[in-house]
């Protein structure tokens, strides 16, 4: 299956010149979402994983069903405020201004083998922070999977070392 003809392209969204890569056009379609999750599953079969792990809002949409698929759990990567209990925390600096993710202290335990998903990797900014909180725990990253890489943004260079799957890549 070819999943880019699913993605919708809005241009000037939302903001003029950004060519934005709407993906519930993927999850709105049935055989689509569950193409695109069965090809996550298959990359992530071979790498033992305890624990699927995915930052807010859009890497919920990919990591969930991986997690259900797998028969394994999920653990959020939340903007502060958000989770309930303790929390570590990881501030990263934006274009303009910062954010901070946190996760659960007891979401990971150390030694166990974590799956990143996330909808699309741009700057890499979301997963290297995404990193930061699961090595932090003790966690190993043994997989981060995208439905899209804009390589034109060389997010990749951040994740240098990691084992990485694109399912959608464009170039420019
Ligand atoms: C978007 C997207 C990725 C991130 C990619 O999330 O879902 O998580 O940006 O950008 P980066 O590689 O430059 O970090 P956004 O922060 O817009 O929030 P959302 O998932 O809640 O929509
Ligand atoms: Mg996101």
């Amino acid at each position: 299956m070819d999943l880019k003809q699913y993605v919708s392209e809005v241009p000037d969204w939302p903001k003029k010149g950004v060519s934005f890569k709407d993906i519930t056009t993927i999850m709105d379609n049935g055989p689509a979402y569950k193409y695109a999750t069965d090809q996550i599953v298959e990359y992530a079969r071979e790498k033992e994983i305890d624990i699927v792990v995915g930052p807010e809002a859009r890497g919920f949409i990919i990591g969930c069903p991986v997690a259900y698929s797998m028969g394994i759990g999920f653990a959020p990567v939340r903007k502060e405020g958000k989770l309930p209990r303790e929390v570590i925390k990881y501030e990263y600096d934006l274009e303009y201004g910062s954010n901070t993710l946190t996760m659960h202290k007891d979401a990971i335990a150390p030694g166990q083998r974590v799956l990143i998903t996330d909808d699309l990797l741009a700057t890499g900014g979301t997963i290297e922070a995404t990193i930061k909180l699961i090595e932090s725990l003790g966690g190993i990253v043994a997989g981060i999977a995208f439905l899209i890489e804009l390589e034109y943004l060389d997010g990749m260079k951040r994740l240098d070392g990691y084992d990485t799957l694109s399912l959608i890549t464009y170039e420019d």
